[in-house]
């Protein structure tokens, strides 16, 4: 049975004069890799940007796991499970690919607490949280770049990082605008194997921006399509790249 872990229903959002999402809605499907598409300013990172609570809606309702989210905080929203990561990748870039894992760990006891814990209940939660950093740079293949400083890594090799801070922080829902804008091919390839498997052995649920078709539409299990601020269609990759309304507004000829 599917069950759905994002319902969009209906929203709508203008910056002054302008229409940026006129009436959309859109399900995502537990444990699956769905992609938006559509061409540049058609409104995908807006729709992201306010199923994170980075924006506030003018209109319609945001649903997650059964939790209406419509308006919340993002720190709220990224609390029940949802992560994002950039078109532009946002590390700390001076922290060590480790330390970018451990600032996001769960219950890390933070400044506030800090004071009262005793040593060795911090030692506890530093073991707990190390183990857990290693064994996702294990599987994304960063562990032999554990103790370099995020500014010193490849494009690629920084989504993969932010991908890893998202699974540190127990996400269930992760969000990627463009994972693979600017990266060769080959890495390209990677990145998706690597959320495919991540989906399968995980438990993940990906929700991702792309325009790089070419490459992504291989991997995923259902694509929506945008255009000028609202949802043209949907369905399987290859449903969708046949569809005329998608092939007229983004694919071309
Ligand atoms: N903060 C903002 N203030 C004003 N206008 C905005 C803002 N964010 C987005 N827009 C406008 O909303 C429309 C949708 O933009 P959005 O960034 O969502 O498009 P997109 O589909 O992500 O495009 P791209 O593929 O180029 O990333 C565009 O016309 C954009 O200029
Ligand atoms: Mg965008």
């Amino acid at each position: 049975m599917s069950e759905r872990i994002l319902k969009v229903r209906d929203v709508r959002k203008c910056f002054g004069g302008l229409v940026a999402l006129s009436g959309v809605s859109m399900d995502v499907e537990k444990n699956t890799l769905t992609i938006l598409i559509g061409p540049n300013g058609s409104g995908k990172t807006t729709l992201i940007n306010l199923v994170t609570g980075v924006y506030k809606p003018d209109g319609g309702g945001i649903f997650f796991d059964g939790t209406d989210i419509t308006g919340l905080p993002s720190h709220e929203i990224f609390k029940l499970g949802i992560s994002r990561t950039f078109q532009i990748p946002q590390p700390f870039r001076k922290l060590t690919v480790l330390e970018n894992l451990l600032t996001v760990y769960p219950g890390n006891p933070g400044e506030g607490f800090a004071s009262a814990l005793k040593r060795s209940e911090w030692r506890k939660f530093e073991e707990k949280a190390v183990e857990k950093a290693f064994e996702l740079l294990k599987f994304l293949r960063l562990d032999h770049l554990w103790d370099q400083e995020a500014e010193k890594l490849s494009g690629g090799q920084l989504k993969l990082l932010e991908v890893g801070r998202a699974l540190m922080a127990d996400t269930k829902l992760l969000i990627m605008d463009e994972p693979i804008a600017g990266v060769n091919p080959v890495l390209a390839h990677e990145i998706f194997k690597t959320l495919r498997k991540l989906k399968d052995e995980k438990n993940l649920t990906i929700l991702i921006v792309e325009h790089r078709l070419d490459i992504a539409l291989r991997y995923v299990d259902y694509v929506y399509v945008m255009a000028a601020g609202s949802m043209i269609a949907s369905g399987k990759p290859e449903e969708v790249v046949s569809d005329r309304r998608v092939i007229d507004a983004y694919l071309g000829g």
